[in-house]
């Protein structure tokens, strides 16, 4: 029998976890599968532009207002030449692309990439290849796309067409280095040299970059969390993030364990907080290593297809995850667990952005379409730029086959004081009930409610197509406010985003 169950919440301006840094709304592009070719980029689609970008893809780009964008990749960064990438088209050539085994035609490369993120009001997260290729690969790309000119590789660049320096800010150094699939996998000293000497001289042709070394490729490894402190012993006062990366899937069809996996991400990273901050004592350092989330996402739909995918294709249909609405519920657990670690969490990039587990999908020559995630996705990077409170949540639990203690009620709350307005982001967990959620927000004089976004669906395995869209919000949910407290039911198993602004 359904009963009735009560969540409390204190929320106060003075309790305040750090400004949200907005790139925590970074997405990534690999070239991989129709990311790419297909995806952002088809020449013969009838809404392509002149460069080949469809503009119905930049469109939902846009409106999802990603800050920035990780690329090339991803494993495939891992065997790229970027060199590859530039100057003339025609003269490009055709490779064998080891990690996902197709063909990469390389009418895409930087410039052109580049180019495709100021379309879309991104900024880029550019990796470099510490796989085959190293520091002078490295040290080149950076030259080629910051210097202004009067040097080799810069002035290669503007005979490219490309006068001004793209001024590229964020570098990778390297991708899941850990792992034995990695094209040129390192032990843990191997890459903590080649990432310490790739960051120096990176940085001596452009001292205002910011360096991201690689952590583990999941929490899995045996190496984690060695990995990490062994890298950081390396590269501490050279780096500014170290990464982490995470899939979730629900490949036992147990959805109250798979909706507590962001109990083992908020665990992963307390864990890399405590071995950054190891190092930093065992180095005197007055700096604190901020974290870099980029990748992650749910990813397990497309396992099996892509095990028999026909190696040796140009762009075709791999990692095509077709998101339910339960996978949008934990993408929005996961929003709300790196808002709650913003004061360290400082980037973050949902893997990945087109056709490749991916919130925007396209048909080839047809549609584009919004997946489920994509709107969680939206709302937190657009209602979720301010500074991240602390909620006091009191909330019923529940314990599943891996976790104990599980609150159903999960929730981040952000505050923008320029516009003068408060989101409450919550999911409720609960697959049967209604959580009524009793909320003082006393500190917030004069505010009133703007609306209460819903996302609910009867069916957790429901998803979305290019014929249909079956999982999207709602307004008009419950939420009221009286008294300096939001009383509003969140229905079952429910993301909800309340939304309030001072009159
Ligand atoms: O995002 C898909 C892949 O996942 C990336 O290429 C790799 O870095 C990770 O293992």
């Amino acid at each position: 029998m359904s009963q009735s169950l009560k969540a409390k919440m204190i929320i106060d301006k003075s309790f305040r976890i750090a400004e949200v840094d907005k790139r925590i709304y970074g997405s990534f592009i690999e070239h991989l599968g129709r990311a790419v070719y297909g995806g952002i980029y088809e020449p013969s689609h009838p809404l392509a532009n002149e460069s080949g970008f469809r503009s119905d893809v930049k469109e939902l780009v846009k409106e999802l207002d990603v800050p920035i964008i990780r690329y090339p990749g991803g494993n495939f960064v891992s065997g790229y030449n970027w060199e590859d990438g530039v100057g003339p088209v025609a003269d490009r050539p055709k490779r064998l692309e080891l990690a996902w085994r197709t063909v990469e035609p390389n009418e895409i490369g930087t410039n052109e990439f580049f180019q495709w993120t100021r379309e879309v009001g991104s900024e880029v997260m550019m990796a470099v290849n510490l796989g085959t290729r190293g520091i002078d690969a490295a040290r080149n790309l950076v030259e080629y796309c910051n210097h202004p000119g009067g040097s080799y590789w810069s002035d290669l660049r503007r005979s490219h067409g490309v006068e001004q320096p793209h001024k590229i800010k964020t570098w990778c150094l390297g991708n899941e280095m850990d792992g034995p699939w990695q094209i040129g996998h390192k032990t843990m000293h191997e890459y903590g040299r080649i990432a310490l000497e790739a960051a120096k001289v990176m940085r001596w042709v452009d001292p205002d970059i910011e360096l991201v070394a690689c952590g583990s490729s999941n929490t899995g490894m045996t190496t984690f969390p060695e990995w990490e402190a062994v890298t950081l012993d390396h590269t501490y006062d050279a780096v500014d993030y170290i990464s982490l990366h995470q899939y979730y899937g629900n490949r036992d069809n147990d959805t109250e364990n798979f909706l507590a996996l962001t109990m083992d991400l908020d665990h992963f990273i307390h864990t890399i907080k405590s071995t950054c901050d190891y190092i930093k004592a065992k180095k005197r350092s007055k700096k604190t290593m901020m974290l870099s989330f980029d990748e992650w996402n749910v990813w397990f739909h497309s396992n099996e297809a892509d095990s028999k995918m026909e190696p040796w294709q140009i762009a075709p249909p791999q990692l095509e995850d077709i998101y339910t609405f339960e996978d949008a519920l934990l993408v929005g657990s996961m929003l709300i667990t790196f808002l709650r670690h913003a004061d360290r969490v400082r980037m973050a990039c949902l893997a990945q952005l087109v056709n490749v587990i991916a919130p925007i999908m396209t048909e080839n020559n047809g549609r584009a379409w919004k997946q489920t995630i994509f709107y969680p996705y939206m709302h937190a990077s657009r209602f979720g730029r301010g500074v991240s409170l602390m909620p006091v949540v009191d909330s019923p639990k529940y314990d599943s086959k891996d976790f104990t203690d599980v609150p159903y009620l999960d929730s981040a709350v952000v505050y923008n004081e320029e516009n003068e307005e408060l989101t409450i982001f919550a999911v409720n967990r609960n697959l049967n009930d209604a959580l009524e959620l009793n909320c003082d927000v006393r500190s917030f004089e004069g505010f009133e409610i703007v609306e209460h976004l819903v996302m609910e669906s009867d069916d957790l395995k429901a998803t979305n197509s290019a014929a249909q869209e079956k999982v999207a919000p709602r307004s008009g949910g419950s939420a009221k406010l009286d008294g300096g407290v939001v009383s509003a039911s969140l229905n079952k198993a429910s993301w909800n985003v309340i939304r309030l602004a001072k009159k």
